[in-house]
Parts: C-alpha cells; structure tokens; sequence
C-alpha cells in the first residue's frame, strides 16, 4: 500500500474488544496530548457493560467474533469514521484480523497484527513449542496427554494446560499419573509440559511498521490476579532483552507490541513459555517507564520514523494496580 496514504494529520484508532483496557485507551490520549495532535480513540464490544467502551470518544456494538459479519462492521466503522488505526486488544480475534488484513489497508487503514502464520504459531502452544525448540530456544518439554502418559519415566511434577488456553484458565499442576489422567479429562486440548520452576517474566517488544525490533522491555511479574499481573517490575535483564527481540524476530511477528512470557530458572536459562502478538494487559508498567509504544505508534501514522533502538526506559520501576469505577449515567 502507498506510504502518503497511511500519513495523516489527525489519525482516528479503533480498539476492539475494548473490555477493561482504560489504562492502554489513556496513554494513547496522553501521547496524542505530548505530540500536540486530535484524535478520536474508538472502540467496539459486545456489551455498554465494558469500562473502557465507556471512556472511547465513540464506542459501538458489535456481533460477536464468530459472527458472519463481525469484519464487515468493523471495516464500516473504518470507512465511515476514516479509521487509520485498528489495535486489537485480546487474543479473540487476532486471527480474524490477521486473516482480513487486506480489506483493511485497501482502504486505508493499518491493523496492529501479525501475519495469519505468525498468530497461528503464537495461538497454538503445541505450536509454540515446536517453533522454539525449531528455532533453538529454550522452552520447557511439551508433549500431548497420550505421549505423555505413554512414558515409563516422567519427571514430576508436570503441568498441564489447553493448548489454546487464556488467561490462566484450566491449568493444573499435576503429581502422578492419577493426576494427569484425571486432570486431562477435564481440560479440553490439554498438553502436558515440563514444570518450571523460577522467575517469570513478560517482555513487551516494540516491531515498528517497517517490521523491525526497536524495543524489549522486560517485567518481572511479582503478582498475578485473574491471569493478569497485578504487580510487576521493570527489570533491564540483557540475557532476556536479546533473546526476546531474536525470538520476535525469527517469528516475524507484529508490528506492534508483542507480549512474550518467560521463565528464568535458578541455573539462569531463559525459557519461554508463551507469545501474545498484540498489547499485554500489563503494558502500562512499560510506556510508565519509557518505553512510549502509543507515541511510536502515532508518530508512525503521521510519517515520523524513529530507526534507533530504544533501552532508556527506567530500570526497576514498580507497578501496583488496583481497580476503579465507571459509572452509567443512564442506569
Ligand atoms: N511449564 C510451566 N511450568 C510452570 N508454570 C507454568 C508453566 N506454563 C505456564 N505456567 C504458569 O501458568 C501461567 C499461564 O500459562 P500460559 O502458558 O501463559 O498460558 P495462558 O496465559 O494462555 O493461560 C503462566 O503465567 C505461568 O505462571
Ligand atoms: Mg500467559
């Protein structure tokens, strides 16, 4: 697609399935202010009941992503509101997305996704599995529930998970065979991997529009709350920050913010556990510190490139989150 087309003066963004991410809608407002342009912050959901949909300048209803026209009301909005930006901000429809990419920047619009292939890899955590081991990385043992119970020896405990599971739900840690089988009847798809024991960190990549690495920005996760971290810290590891970028590189994943979960282990390995190809939950911890993805986003809709690599983000900054209100003023 053209280059003049995608440079704009005030560009307007669509998030979709906006849910609960008011943090992520008001730092791209904040980096609107700082580059001292308007833009309009939309978004779609299924519900009015959806925190941030209240706080969109516009927000609309949408069918849901398995319905038919799911895509085709999202590229009306695009076409009547001249959306130049559609962020996507959960996993449920990244592959939709991916997939009709093209009917969006033939009109115009970029979408902050990866490739069908990429998103298929990162969705897939059998998948996963097999990339990494591929392409030399370290990740912990997967097998499927049968592979696994047809071993005379396996190294408890191990833990089991759905290979296309969210958010922490259905896993299990599992102590022996009794465990496993009867775990494994319960969680759909599970497979079953080498427990790992260690630190766990998320890593925040920048890949700019031209597809390049520009920033890692590793944190620690102190505490989880429904799958989400609740309190994390910046922490400059190099180890994680070059294998993070070859990873996100070797995926050709983005552009846009790519999630990496990890382990480091007591004998300081960096193993990989999972990839989300789009905006973490805890990425407010990362723009705090520096690391200001919505303002590199928005410069690049206006044309600005920044072709330097980015490790100035604030070591060691602590994130603590807590929950707050919206109010309906009709209800
Ligand atoms: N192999 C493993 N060993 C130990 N803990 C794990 C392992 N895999 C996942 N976990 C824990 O379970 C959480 C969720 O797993 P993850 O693979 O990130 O799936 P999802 O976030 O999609 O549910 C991780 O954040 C981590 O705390
Ligand atoms: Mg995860």
């Amino acid at each position: 697609m053209p280059k003049s087309r995608l440079v704009v003066d005030s560009p307007n963004i669509l998030f979709t399935c906006i849910g609960r991410r008011v943090s992520l809608l008001n730092s791209f407002r904040r980096a609107a202010k700082q580059l001292k342009i308007n833009i309009s912050l939309l978004g779609t959901d299924t519900t009015e009941l959806s925190s941030a949909l209240q706080l969109c300048d516009k927000g609309y209803l949408v069918k849901p992503i398995t319905h038919t026209h799911y895509i085709r009301q999202l590229l009306t909005i695009v076409k009547t509101k001249k959306v130049k930006l559609v962020i996507p901000t959960v996993d449920l429809d990244l592959k939709l997305l991916a997939q009709n990419k093209p009917k969006f920047t033939a009109i115009g619009c970029w979408v902050l996704v990866s490739t069908p292939e990429a998103v298929d890899i990162c969705q897939n955590k059998f998948k996963t599995f097999h990339f990494l081991r591929k392409k030399g990385f370290d990740t912990p043992v997967t097998m499927s529930v049968a592979t696994a119970l047809s071993k005379k020896k396996l190294t408890w405990p191990c833990f089991l998970k759905p290979r296309d599971g969210y958010a922490s739900r259905g896993n299990a840690v599992v102590y022996n065979r009794k465990e496993l089988l009867f775990f494994s009847k319960r969680i759909p798809n599970a497979i079953c991997q080498e427990f790992i024991q260690g630190i766990e960190y998320t890593c925040d990549v920048y890949v700019d529009f031209s597809m390049k690495v520009r920033c890692v920005v590793p944190r620690k996760r102190i505490e989880v709350r429904a799958g989400e971290v609740s309190k994390g810290q910046i922490v400059k590891h190099p180890h994680i920050m070059t294998e993070a970028a070859r990873l996100v590189e070797t995926l050709g994943a983005g552009p846009g913010v790519i999630t990496l979960q990890l382990f480091v282990t007591d004998d300081d390995k960096v193993k990989f556990i999972e990839i989300n190809p789009r905006f973490g939950g805890g990425v407010p911890l990362s723009i705090k510190a520096g690391a200001n993805f919505p303002k590199w986003i928005l410069q690049e809709l206006l044309g600005k490139k920044r072709n330097i690599r980015f490790d100035g983000f604030k070591d060691n900054l602590i994130m603590l989150r807590y929950d707050d209100e919206v109010w309906l003023k009709n209800s």
